[in-house]
């Protein structure tokens, strides 16, 4: 009985308005946002590599869609110096203060967006981007077409999806509520989409070729030690690394769509 009425009040407490509820986890998990900046992540890097080597020289206009507090815009204006990056995200009022000085002091030039990605096309007025990245966000949705069909409205070459997708026609939606977390932003979702289907998707609105690689981190990662979620690694016979949050195995995809 107490385990239920726990449940009700995180369902319930996700109820507000989304910019409220993003704005609470982004406060809660400032932390996270903010140390990529000092050491991006390993996913980061090797996204950087997957871009470079798959999609060639890029240059034009960007656009980080969910961008948190920017920390991928950071790493990959160094690596990729030709674009001029936007970043969007519904906490940016929350996130963007804390980030604007490290940008200014390092005289990276991006422009941060607080704003909802469910309108890409309004918001922009129309405009396209050479490419546009979306990091760790579909799988957060409670599903992803909607902000699917944004992002590729909003790009005249390429999209960056990285999410968690298996080769199975199968969509697995998975909530989860994390007790070490203040109830109001305990509840989440790690779904775990179908590829061929998010390819379908992408091709049936306008997608020429759709490529994905498994994304395969090279460190171990400990089991984080407060009970709660957080990306641990496991290692299997050949080596291969698997990461999981919780009990939630976690197949992540880095996947370039190309739109022209
Ligand atoms: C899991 S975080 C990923 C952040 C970043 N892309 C990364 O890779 O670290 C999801 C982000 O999406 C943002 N977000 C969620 N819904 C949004 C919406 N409708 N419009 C814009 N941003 C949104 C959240 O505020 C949060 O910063």
């Amino acid at each position: 009985m107490a385990l239920q009425s726990t449940e009700v009040s995180a369902r319930e407490k996700v109820l507000q308005t989304p910019k409220a509820q993003w704005e609470a986890v982004a406060a809660q998990d400032l932390d996270y946002h903010l140390r990529q900046f000092r050491e991006p992540y390993r996913s980061t890097k090797a996204l950087g590599r997957f871009l470079v080597s798959r999609a060639g020289k890029l240059g034009g206009c960007a656009l980080d869609v969910g961008c948190g507090a920017g920390a991928s815009i950071f790493y990959l204006s160094q690596l990729l110096p030709e674009l001029q990056w936007t970043g969007i995200d519904l906490a940016g009022d929350i996130l963007f203060q804390h980030s604007r000085t490290l940008f200014s002091d390092q005289q990276i030039h991006a422009r941060l967006v607080s704003g909802d990605f469910y309108h890409l096309t309004d918001l922009f007025g129309g405009k396209k981007f050479d490419l546009v990245l979306s990091l760790q966000i579909l799988h957060v949705l409670p599903s992803y077409e909607k902000a699917l069909e944004q992002l590729l409205a909003v790009s005249s070459k390429w999209v960056v999806i990285t999410s968690l997708l298996s080769e199975f026609l199968v969509d697995a939606k998975i909530e989860t509520t994390d007790h070490t977390w203040p109830a109001e932003v305990s509840h989440a979702y790690y779904n775990v989409y179908s590829f061929p289907r998010l390819r379908a998707f992408c091709e049936a609105h306008g997608a020429k070729e759709v490529i994905a690689q498994d994304f395969d981190i090279d460190i171990d990662l400990p089991v984080p030690t407060a009970g709660g979620l957080g990306t641990y690694t496991r290692t299997l016979e050949t080596g291969k690394r698997l990461q999981f949050t919780g009990p939630v195995y976690m197949p992540w995809k880095f996947v370039l769509v190309r739109m022209a």
